[in-house]
């Protein structure tokens, strides 16, 4: 599914970052692509997808 509708990032791109890229923060997620950039309002379920994929590996 998409969570950042306006950069087209679905919770597989998040996903894929937390557990290949080793992304542990919202912030590090912002630095390898857009999400957020634009309206914002994916940020907290981007949030709760890092720490939710965290908690699962
Ligand atoms: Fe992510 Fe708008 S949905 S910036």
């Amino acid at each position: 599914m998409y969570v950042c509708l306006c950069k087209g990032i679905t919770d597989k791109d998040i996903k894929e970052a937390v557990r290949a890229q080793g992304v542990g923060s919202l912030r590090e997620l912002k630095q390898l692509m857009p999400l957020g950039s634009q309206c914002g309002t994916c940020t907290k379920v981007a949030q709760k997808i890092i720490d939710d994929t965290i908690i699962d590996d």
